[in-house]
């Protein structure tokens, strides 16, 4: 089975070739990153109108890096929920007219269930990923720009969410970290790439517990707390807060403790939640065997070393996305779409997008 992937549910626009069992035969990602940078983050509209531009082109370079003509796909997978709806439509509206026109099945993807697919997806790199059997049930933490959520994982297709953010979603907070850090934008690769330069324990940011139970994220407070480190303590004024410094004074020395401090305390936090999905798992009585990663922050470095950590402690293998496939990508639809296929789970041309998880 041949299936055309087309993800755009964000700020990239990709397009996959993917052949069963989970086989990836090219992935093309178009980034955006430099369209939204001036704005800090994405805007809506300019994503809708970048992905009608790139949706072809884009397509057409998956078929050609597979060698695969248009006329052997099987089905038509996309990412239809959740996201930007503006952009979501692009791209369900493409897989539904390439259907159509083909005479083959169009199939809606979920894109956070499809990140934890992600790690269990084959190419020339990685030509022997996990078997099911040595996988599930396992622990999924999805960790993108938009999403923080801890599932319980029973199979690609069946998910329970076991938790997630209340507030802002830990790549946003790496982003806007970074912006409070004046560095630019996108910011998870920065904070990354100069937190390995600084010292981890230069400052202390605090990490949210939320309760001794709860399963959920909170990244505001940490946001806030960079926020007074960096600038002190702000002051009413009839104009707004004033701050007492700007993060124009900062040496680079500086910038690179409070990312490696930030970092710190942003693993910290997966890392309590992800040992406390662990036990939660445990006493329901199906303790996980494996752990999940996905999305744009799996990328992290000091998230996947304390992963890692996490999961030889308790003696279970932690599986993690190839970088090219943490940031968003086609071939994690495609991958999904051929499990619910197998499932029978496809759609027809009345498919529709939607913002949310559901
Ligand atoms: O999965 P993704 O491409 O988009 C969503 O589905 O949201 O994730 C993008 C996010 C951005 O917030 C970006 O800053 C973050 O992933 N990111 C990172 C790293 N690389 C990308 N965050 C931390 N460390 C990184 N190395
Ligand atoms: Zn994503």
């Amino acid at each position: 089975m041949r299936i055309l992937a087309i993800e755009t549910s964000c700020d990239e626009t990709a397009a996959a070739v993917v052949e069963s069992p989970a086989l990836v035969r090219s992935s093309a990602v178009a980034s955006q990153t430099d369209l939204h940078a001036e704005y800090g983050g994405v805007v809506p509209e300019i994503a809708s109108r970048a992905h009608v531009e790139r949706i072809m082109p884009i397509v057409r370079r998956a078929l050609r890096d597979a060698d695969a003509a248009i006329d052997t796909v099987d089905a038509v997978a996309v990412t239809n929920r959740p996201g930007l709806i503006g952009a979501l439509l692009v791209g369900s509206s493409a897989a539904t007219a390439l259907a159509w026109s083909l005479n083959v099945p169009v199939v809606g993807v979920q894109h956070i269930h499809a990140h934890l697919y992600a790690p269990l997806l084959a190419d020339h790199d990685n030509p022997d990923p996990p078997a099911d059997d040595n996988v599930y049930p396992a622990l999924g933490l999805a960790l993108s720009g938009g999403h923080s959520t801890i599932y319980r994982v029973d199979a690609p297709t069946r998910l329970t969410r076991l938790g997630g953010t209340i507030d802002d979603a830990i790549g946003e907070a790496f982003d806007k970290a970074a912006a409070i850090l004046g560095l630019g934008y996108p910011g998870g690769p920065l904070i990354d790439q100069r937190a390995s330069h600084g010292d981890d324990r230069a400052h202390d940011l605090p990490v949210s517990r939320l309760g001794k139970d709860s399963l959920d994220f909170s990244f505001s407070g940490l946001k806030t707390a960079l926020l007074y480190a960096v600038r002190g303590t702000p002051t009413a004024t009839p104009d707004g807060p004033a701050f007492e410094r700007s993060a124009d004074d900062l040496t680079d020395e500086q910038i690179n403790d409070f990312c490696a401090s930030f970092q710190r305390a942003a693993s910290a936090a997966v890392i309590l939640k992800a040992e406390r999905a662990i036990a939660a798992m445990q006493s329901s009585g199906s303790p996980p065997q494996s752990i999940l990663l996905g999305g744009g922050v799996a990328a992290n470095s000091r998230i996947r070393r304390d992963l890692d950590d996490l999961a030889n402690r308790h003696g279970i293998p932690l599986h993690k996305p190839a970088m090219r496939y943490c940031i968003d990508n086609a071939a994690m639809i495609g991958g999904l779409a051929i499990r619910q296929i197998e499932l029978g789970d496809t759609d027809t041309l009345a498919l529709k997008a939607s913002p949310t998880a559901a």
